[in-house]
């Protein structure tokens, strides 16, 4: 059965931990869904993990539409949350209706997910009046990379992690069904998770939030470079992917593959008549 909103709500009641992963494409999200996923965030990490830009303020509606279509394809039950990307909904109340209903209209998406707090309150709610669930995130909000000044865990003071907390409370009275926590730390999202009758999603947030998300290439060792404390590496799928490239070189280099495994063939008498008649028998 495909999940909801509502399935969120449900799990956060029951004590139930959610399950969210972001995907980009068909054949992730198809797996994901498969594994039992609850919900599939096509995150506009798609910026660096798919399209490899620096940050993800470069990703437009176009990027957004294209792989949140094919994630849509594939993901048969879990909820599929796309990312409003920078610009399309912090210029106007009416660009972010406008947006929002694009990602679920052309997208195919169940719900959209956008950065801040109070100062997106206006939008959330018009968004949600037009009938599509909206996710909020707060935290880190990696579209306000240039305020932050990098990648750095928040709410650390008192006044900042009041305002994460202060924020999480507005965004659930504008009507958001969710909220990703992204980067603070454990304590504070645990008492955000107290305060809010909605379901709070994890990342870089510690153990008590109401359920926890990944960026999928981070999880499964596809990510060079460096990666962010919380990415725990659940697989190393990079080095079986490396070991499986390097061995069709090997193999096609010396000439072993393909084998006749894998190879069609033909009768013998039509391949002599062919030769005959294009002179290769000589
Ligand atoms: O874009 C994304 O992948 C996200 C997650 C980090 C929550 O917003």
């Amino acid at each position: 059965m495909k999940n909801t909103a509502a399935t969120l709500l449900m799990r956060k009641q029951s004590g139930e931990k959610i399950t969210m992963l972001t995907a980009y494409d068909y054949t992730t999200a198809r797996i994901e869904d498969e594994c039992g996923v609850d919900a599939i965030l096509v995150g506009d990490s798609l910026g660096m993990v798919m399209l490899g830009y620096e940050n993800t303020l470069p990703v437009t509606m176009e990027d957004m539409i294209h792989h949140t279509k094919a994630v849509a394809r594939g993901a048969e039950n879990a909820f599929v949350v796309a990312d409003m990307p920078f610009m399309s909904y912090q210029t106007s109340v009416y660009d972010a209706v406008v947006n929002a209903g694009r990602l679920i209209k052309e997208g195919g998406a169940q719900a959209v997910k956008l950065e801040g707090g109070a100062e997106v309150c206006e939008q959330i709610k018009a968004i949600v009046d037009a009938s599509i669930p909206v996710v909020g995130h707060l935290g880190l909000t990696p579209q306000s990379v240039n305020v932050f000044g990098g990648f750095k865990v928040q709410g650390k003071d008192y006044e900042r992690a009041a305002k994460i907390a202060d924020d999480a409370l507005l965004i659930q009275e504008a009507g958001a069904c969710a909220v990703v926590l992204e980067c603070i730390p454990e304590k504070l999202a645990d008492l955000i998770t107290r305060e809010l009758t909605i379901p709070t999603i994890g990342i870089g947030a510690g153990n008590e939030c109401d359920g926890q998300v990944l960026v999928y290439q981070d999880m499964l060792g596809l990510t060079t470079g460096h990666t962010p404390k919380f990415a725990k590496r659940f697989a190393d799928v990079g080095t079986v992917m490396r070991n499986g490239f390097n061995a069709y070189i090997q193999e096609t280099k010396s000439g072993n593959f393909p084998s006749s495994e894998h190879t069609y063939s033909i009768d013998e008498d039509i391949v002599e008549r062919l030769k005959e008649e294009r002179g290769q028998n000589k």
